[in-house]
């Protein structure tokens, strides 16, 4: 059965400064992860002779995915990180401070709640639909380099999770999570690359 490995993209200078959105580029640990990534995937599909790498259209993503040769690579705007809108581009202490509404609102519901001018987490999960069909329609595998809640609404289709706790799936930097869909059902299986 075809695997489909999922990854978020090695640690962003974002990631370092804390500050959500964006488009960063990698800091020195995430270009190491990259180079980790590709070798990883070298070996985990060295006996398959087709496989795919989708990748988001931010930096972040493109990057991670750089050193990997051999596999055809596929952007997709649908597998973006989520839009935060005015709060792009912001630390969730700035958030609190200047948009305590916003904090606020986000808490009590973080499913439905959308940035303004920008997207909730149920829009996430909408315009992922065609990328879904898409996995699901593949025979080879893929590799998805992602974001934190985009993979968490990928994850949780996958891993059948209830929606509602779907905000808060845990999906670590520089861990690859492979799912295979057998006849038995879904395997997960985690492989930490780094700490
Ligand atoms: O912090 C990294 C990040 O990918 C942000 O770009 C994004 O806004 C956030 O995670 C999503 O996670 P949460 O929904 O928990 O804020």
């Amino acid at each position: 059965p075809r695997p489909i490995l999922l990854t978020r993209h090695g640690e962003s200078l974002d990631n370092v400064r804390g500050r959500i959105g964006g488009d960063s580029s990698l800091s020195e640990v995430g270009l190491l992860y990259s180079r980790k990534l590709a070798s990883f995937i070298e070996k985990r599909l060295a006996s398959e002779r087709t496989a795919s790498i989708w990748t988001s259209t931010l930096q972040r993503s493109i990057l991670t995915a750089h050193p990997i040769i051999g596999f055809p690579k596929i952007q997709w705007r649908a597998l973006d990180e989520i839009n935060a809108g005015i709060c792009d581009g912001m630390t969730y202490d700035e958030v609190k401070k200047n948009k305590p509404e916003e904090y606020e609102s986000r808490g009590k519901d973080k499913l439905r709640y959308r940035y303004p001018r920008g997207e909730s987490y149920l829009d996430v999960i909408q315009r992922l639909e065609p990328v879904i069909i898409e996995l699901e329609r593949q025979r080879a595998p893929v590799v998805v380099i992602s974001h934190q809640a985009v993979l968490r609404a990928l994850y949780a289709y996958f891993a059948d999770r209830p929606l509602e706790e779907l905000p808060n799936i845990e999906i670590p930097l520089h861990t690859v999570i492979e799912i295979q869909m057998g006849v038995a059902g879904v395997q997960e299986k985690r492989y930490k690359l780094m700490d």
